[in-house]
């Protein structure tokens, strides 16, 4: 099926950042941005150290309608032009997704034009095409407050789900790290910037799942062990606080690294290295210094190119919800009916079985 330039609506509302986005996709699979709204809502929840849902959903409401008049303003596009409105349908907290479905289905029903329910995970999975060209198959490691997943991506709609945390998400780790040792929220920039004065070799602290088979993470055990060694220190000095979180900070990294490199491994033998391939990170937590420089040079042993989209992209946004719904629709997959519901549950890969304790939080992605 030969298709053209699409121009798509993006609206994402799954979390705590309110967003609208329009972006364009041309034949060739390229793209551009045509504009990008985010209201994050940090400050709202910053007090109760984490996103409260009703705040959240009350606020989206409050404001997504400016939002997306702002977004349609600054794009030079009319209603009009749109060819279809993407809208994230999950996973996340429902009061935040129907604020999202309910204004897309409106504007939808209002102008006629076609309806596309997006899972937010395929929104931060394909967003790499936009920024890189990246062809597909290529490796991603999604890393943010809610989720912690290694990803096969074979093609649009199409995924394998290789890893996932058996317990806490890796952003998680770092915000509730950094609440017990008294640090503010997010607790990620906070941890990595105490850090950077912590002293090496201090504390040591176990890498969780090393050389485990199934490529899975685990952050929970991590954070008690922190939590011991910081009650047998009490009261805690800054610089204690800057030797944990260090040692905190250099343990999930070995982590991520050992996982990545097993990933890496099973992605040459199934596919060979011939068309360089790609890993590529997404989600908050690909912020952190350190684990970026790991990623980049173990992707470069392996012979894998490493991308990294620039932070905006990486964290919530409407960009990759419009892009995916463009990709999607480029890819000849079906709309959505007005009727569509949101999903505060949708694994990207339907076939991956329920991991204990996975997603029990289920708030972010
Ligand atoms: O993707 P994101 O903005 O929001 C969602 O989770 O959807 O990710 C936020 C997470 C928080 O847990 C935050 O602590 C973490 O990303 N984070 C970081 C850093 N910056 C943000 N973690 C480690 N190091 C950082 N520099
Ligand atoms: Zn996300």
């Amino acid at each position: 099926m030969g298709i053209g330039e699409l121009t798509i609506l993006g609206i994402e509302t799954s979390c705590d950042e309110t967003a609208a986005s329009v972006v364009r996709r041309h034949a060739d699979g390229t793209g551009d941005i045509l504009s990008d709204v985010v209201l994050s809502q940090l400050d709202l929840h910053a007090a109760f150290g984490g996103v409260v849902p009703e705040l959240a959903a009350r606020s989206h409401v409050s404001t997504l309608d400016r939002l997306v008049s702002q977004a349609m303003t600054e794009s030079g596009v009319s209603l009009g032009e749109l060819d279809a409105i993407a809208v994230t349908s999950g996973p996340g907290l429902i009061g935040g997704l129907m604020v999202g479905l309910m204004t897309g289905k409106a504007i939808a029903m209002a102008t006629g034009k076609p309806f596309i329910g997006i899972n937010h995970l395929e929104g931060h999975a394909l967003t790499a095409r936009l920024t890189d060209n990246v062809a597909f198959p290529y490796l991603l490691l999604l890393v943010s407050g809610g989720h912690t997943q290694i990803v096969l991506v074979k093609g649009v709609n199409d995924y394998e789900r290789w890893g996932t945390t058996i317990d806490d998400a890796l952003g998680e780790a770092f915000d509730k790290t950094a609440k017990l040792l008294g640090l503010g929220y997010p607790g990620g920039p906070a941890v990595e910037q105490a850090a950077l004065s912590g002293t090496p070799r201090r504390f040591r602290l176990p890498v969780p799942m090393r050389k485990d088979p199934r490529l899975d993470f685990s952050f929970s055990g991590l954070k008690t062990a922190v939590r011991q060694m910081a009650e047998a220190q009490a009261p805690l000095s800054q610089q204690t606080i800057a030797d944990l979180c260090l040692a905190f900070q250099i343990s999930v990294t070995s982590s991520i690294d050992d996982r990545i490199s097993m990933a890496l491994e099973r992605f040459s033998q199934r596919f060979g290295t011939e068309s360089e391939p790609a890993l590529v990170v997404a989600g908050g937590v690909a912020a952190n210094k350190s684990i970026r420089v790991t990623l980049e040079s173990r992707a470069s042993r392996a012979g894998f190119r490493f991308i990294a989209p620039p932070l905006n992209l990486c964290t919530d946004n409407a960009v990759m919800i419009a892009w995916a719904g463009a990709e999607r629709m480029a890819a000849g997959l079906p709309f959505d009916a007005l009727n569509l519901a949101p999903r505060s549950r949708w694994p990207l890969d339907q076939t991956a079985t329920t991991v204990i304790g996975h997603g029990k939080r289920g708030a972010k992605a």
